[in-house]
């Protein structure tokens, strides 16, 4: 029996010597040797067999066994426990000097941007920011100026109708008659108005059935022609730099008389002649003229006591010459290779 004990003892250091991995094995080990049906404790069941003489110095051996057997437990179980701790821990670690990680933040439009250009260019001739809608009616977007419903000039702007009488605006000019209708009638108005107008237009590299205008309207006592081409001037040579010079032709709209075309230089050849201007040296960039008599009457404003000038421009032509953009519809498909660059 001694010699029995002496290779219990013997396995059982040896099972927890290589009970390596984790604490459940370990515990596999006592409960095989030191359990309620464990080799060892079956082992001293069966001393009851000896004789008395045997019984206490086997029993001694015995019990040594067993207290040895425990101590070599404990001590691989805090060895284990330790070593499971310490994996936690390199598991769980943060390494605080790795990278951020990189947050994508939005940017403006280039619409936008060049929008706010414009807006600040006028802002700073002290110029107000007007808004009007864009589901209009037919009387503020063309008869309040100057276009009665048979007015073959209408032909020019044909637009998405949503009764007879409503429509979605063609044009920005429509705030022209809502701000002077918001005024004392011959207070001096100087504003701006940016904003989306529609047309029944293909959507190709230079058409879109929705764009962005800036309507500009300057009412006070005296103002002249002289006013609307210095305005017009100062406004180009600020958004396309100071060698551009303007060049005004004839022109005709129905709420300007006179009225005029207004060109800048090309932006991109000089006015050498280049593709862009087609030769020429020269883009159109505006419409304008000095506001017809009737229109301010129609809003309630009196042609003998005040006169003004009014422009139209469209946003999307400016911000394609000053980015270089030769195709419109980049502006609206949304594509992030395209809207990046502006970030
Ligand atoms: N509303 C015109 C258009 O969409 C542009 C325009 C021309 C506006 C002359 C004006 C102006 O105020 O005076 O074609």
């Amino acid at each position: 029996m001694e010699i029995q004990i002496q290779k219990l003892r013997q396995a059982a250091e040896d099972a927890i010597k290589s009970a390596t991995t984790n604490l459940k094995e370990l515990d596999d080990v006592r409960v095989k040797f030191l359990g309620k049906k464990g080799e060892l404790t079956t082992l001293l069941r069966g001393m009851s067999q000896l004789t008395a003489e045997d019984r206490p110095r086997i029993g001694k051996i015995v019990n040594e066994a067993r207290t040895q057997i425990e101590k070599l437990i404990a001590e691989k179980n805090a060895e284990l426990k330790e070593k499971e701790l310490q994996n936690k821990i390199a598991s769980e670690k943060i390494d605080v000097t790795l990278p951020g990680r990189k947050i994508h933040r939005g940017h403006l439009h280039p619409l936008t941007l060049t929008l706010n250009r414009v807006k600040d260019i006028f802002i700073q001739m002290g110029y107000t920011v007007e808004e009007g809608p864009e589901v209009e009616t037919d009387y503020y977007n063309f008869e309040a100026l100057n276009l009665p419903k048979d007015h073959p000039a209408r032909d020019t702007q044909d637009s998405f109708y949503i009764t007879e009488e409503i429509l979605l605006r063609t044009q920005t000019s429509p705030v022209q008659a809502r701000t002077m209708e918001g005024h004392e009638p011959n207070t001096p108005i100087r504003m701006i108005a940016p904003g989306r107008v529609y047309r029944r237009d293909d959507y190709d590299a230079s058409h879109s059935p929705m764009f962005t205008q800036v309507e500009g309207l300057v009412i006070d006592k005296g103002i002249s022609f002289a006013d609307l081409k210095g305005t017009l001037e100062l406004f180009l040579k600020q958004m396309f730099g100071s060698s551009a010079k303007i060049r005004l032709r004839p022109s005709f709209f129905p709420f300007t008389e006179p009225s005029t075309e207004v060109d800048v230089s090309c932006v991109m050849c000089h006015g050498e002649g280049c593709k862009v201007c087609k030769g020429s040296g020269w883009l159109e960039i505006l419409g304008a003229g000095m506001v017809h008599p009737q229109v301010l009457e129609m809003s309630g404003y009196d042609p003998s006591k005040v006169s003004g000038f009014a422009f139209g421009l469209g946003v999307e032509r400016i911000a394609m010459l000053s980015y270089g953009i030769d195709d419109l519809r980049l502006f609206y498909d949304n594509d992030v290779r395209f809207l990046n660059q502006f970030n």
